[in-house]
């Protein structure tokens, strides 16, 4: 038996990866129907929330228990922000299932002491069991969260100074423009995102495909926060084929 993680599957496109993430999602919520979920925002998740939506219509998934928590949110705004990621998550999923908004944990990018605020959020996922499936995206520059590239990771959930090719990949939630995106965000830590028992990674299109490449089969590096992940027994890589051009698969 061979045993590998991270696990790398390759879907000839970011639409057949959605299908079969989201199918899996729906065997892993009627097998528990209190599943607690860690959840991203971004390009990248949108077509697994759309057929999440689907298969929910489609088949009537029950998501009343479910409990989730996101990633991370801009330090700053307001949930009711058009550019939050709270409002994001609204427009992309859970306006369309029936998750009770007390079962919705978000980072409160408007708290007033974000130290606290980040321990509450640490606390609120040991309290709900922790996190059963972690959903994750990643930037170009190897980020997942905001756990940017650097000197040093902070391990726990954490305020983070966001660098401009962040800035630069959320411009579209602010008009285009990256001098509205906020310059801060709270974000689980790396720690934070190893700790859930299964991590499912997506990641689609050749920007990718360098840092994908680095995560699975580079040395661990703070320059890379995505290759911690190598870290964890159960983390899923889902690509599309173009993420996956530059992967040495041995
Ligand atoms: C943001 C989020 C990340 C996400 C990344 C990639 O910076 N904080 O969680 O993975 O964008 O976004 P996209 O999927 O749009 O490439």
């Amino acid at each position: 038996m061979t045993f590998r993680s991270p696990h790398v599957t390759v879907f000839p496109d970011a639409r057949t990866a959605a299908s079969v993430v989201a199918a899996r999602l729906a065997a892993a919520l009627r097998e528990r129907p209190a599943l607690v979920l860690g959840l991203p925002t971004g390009r990248t998740p949108v077509a697994l929330y759309a057929e999440l939506v689907k298969l929910t219509a489609a088949t009537g998934l029950d998501w009343s228990s479910v409990t989730t928590f996101n990633l991370d949110e801009f330090v700053g705004l307001e949930g009711t922000h058009p550019g939050s990621y709270r409002q994001f998550m609204d427009a992309h999923l859970f306006r369309h299932v029936d998750i009770p908004d007390g079962r919705i944990n978000f980072l409160q990018g408007t708290a007033v002491d974000t130290e606290q605020e980040c321990q509450r959020y640490e606390h609120a996922i040991m309290a709900a069991g922790g996190i059963d499936i972690q959903i994750a995206g990643i930037g170009t520059n190897g980020h997942i969260g905001f756990n940017e590239p650097g000197p040093a990771l902070q391990s726990r959930t954490h305020r983070a100074i966001l660098r401009e090719e962040t800035r630069r990949g959320n411009a579209a939630l602010f008009g285009g423009d990256p001098a509205q995106v906020p310059a801060e965000a709270l974000s689980m830590g790396m720690a934070t995102i190893l700790q859930a028992r299964a991590v499912i990674l997506l990641a689609h299109g050749s920007s990718k495909a360098g840092c994908i490449e680095r995560a699975v089969n580079g040395p661990l590096t703070t320059d890379l926060p995505a290759s911690f992940l190598q870290l964890h027994h159960d983390v899923d890589i889902v690509l599309d084929a173009a993420a996956a051009t530059e992967l040495k698969i041995g």
